[in-house]
């Protein structure tokens, strides 16, 4: 068993298993294989397995275009094998499960999977939502499940939350808080299973917010895209909102709560304007239907923005730290 109190096996010895290979299983198996893992990735779908293998490659050679230094890419790609069924995990010390955001498939996975590996080998779901515990009840070896979210493009991002369930060993999620490290993220440990976890719970309050203004007529999409934009989007990546509030002033949040918190909305319902989008048939820039007017070269275009965007703040990021005004050089050398 690999324990967060000992010293990290090698990756290179750490044998990872992702299941699911869609657009999170494929850029999680990129992160994992350009951190030196060999990984046995599980894919239900003939089609998505062969494009899986592509994908990957793909992710990888622009991982080493924007600097990453990796083994010659035929080297880390043999590393990877992909199959139809669990059977293959079997010498997997730790594996993700990233299926379909369903409980029931989420635990067939699981049974699949638990009926091979070793009894300590721990087991991660990506589920967005889905409580921990939940998907913990029906497992042989329930203190093994940890939840670890991870954020798309998983290759690029250093965003992960690692989420104890009921019924998890706290040492399991702590040894994946320290492997991820090895992977470029900076993880959180969620001692408590919470819907939504962190992030999610915190987006979800920003978006039912941005829903109430756009339907109240307060203001456009456009504008509410804008105002954050420029206004949230020019700090957050250096500082989250305590640290903000210390750079800022402390006393002015306290009383700015006092006037505003009641004002916030509050609903419980689905906003009517996300129902009816949806109802349109729209996906967004998968299917060049959106919030916004979108051709399908447009679509196209702000899928590769997004994904130059995310390396350029990937760059940033290296600058800036968690602790980086703890240094003494405050991260100028
Ligand atoms: N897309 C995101 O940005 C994002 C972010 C965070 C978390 N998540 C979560 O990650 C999970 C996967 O999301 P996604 O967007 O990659 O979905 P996706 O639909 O792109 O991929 C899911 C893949 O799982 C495969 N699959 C389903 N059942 C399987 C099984 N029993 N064995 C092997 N493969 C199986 C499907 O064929 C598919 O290729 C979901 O739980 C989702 O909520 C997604």
């Amino acid at each position: 068993m690999i324990n967060a109190s000992d010293q990290l096996p090698a990756p290179e010895t750490t044998v990872a298993g992702v299941v699911g290979l869609g657009l999170m299983g494929t850029s999680i198996t990129a992160c994992l294989l350009a951190a030196g893992h060999p990984v046995r990735g599980v894919e239900a779908d003939g089609g998505r397995r062969t494009a899986a293998v592509e994908k990957a490659r793909a992710l990888l050679a622009d991982l080493e275009a924007e600097g990453v230094r990796l083994p010659p890419l035929g080297e880390v790609m043999r590393r990877f094998t992909v199959a139809g069924d669990a059977a293959s995990l079997a010498d997997a010390a730790m594996v993700f499960e990233a299926v379909t955001e369903d409980l029931a498939a989420k635990r067939a996975v699981f049974a699949a999977v638990e009926a091979v590996v070793a009894p300590d080998a721990i087991i991660g779901s990506n589920t967005s939502a889905i409580p921990i515990s939940l998907l913990q009840q029906e497992m042989r070896h329930p203190e093994r499940l940890v939840g670890v979210h991870w954020a798309e493009p998983a290759h690029i991002t250093r965003f992960m939350e690692v989420i104890c369930g009921d019924h998890t060993d706290l040492r399991h999620a702590e040894t994946i808080a320290a492997t991820a490290r090895r992977w470029r993220k900076e993880p959180s440990l969620l001692r408590r299973d919470i819907r939504g976890f962190v992030t999610n719970r915190i987006m979800y309050a920003m978006i039912r917010e941005a829903f109430y203004l756009v339907e109240t007529g307060v203001a456009t999409v456009a504008d509410v895209d804008r105002s954050l934009r420029n206004d949230l989007g020019s700090w957050i990546t250096l500082a989250g909102p305590f640290r903000f509030m210390d750079l800022t002033g402390i006393p002015a949040y306290a009383k700015v709560m006092e006037d505003l918190l009641p004002e916030l909305c509050n609903s419980t319902e689905v906003p009517q304007l996300v129902r009816q989008v949806v109802q349109s048939g729209a996906q967004g820039v998968a299917n060049a239907k959106g919030f916004y007017d979108y051709t399908p070269e447009s679509a196209k275009r702000w899928e590769q923005v997004f994904l130059r965007f995310s390396y350029d703040i990937r760059r940033l990021q290296q600058d800036y730290p968690e602790d980086v005004g703890d240094r003494r050089d405050g991260g100028s050398s």
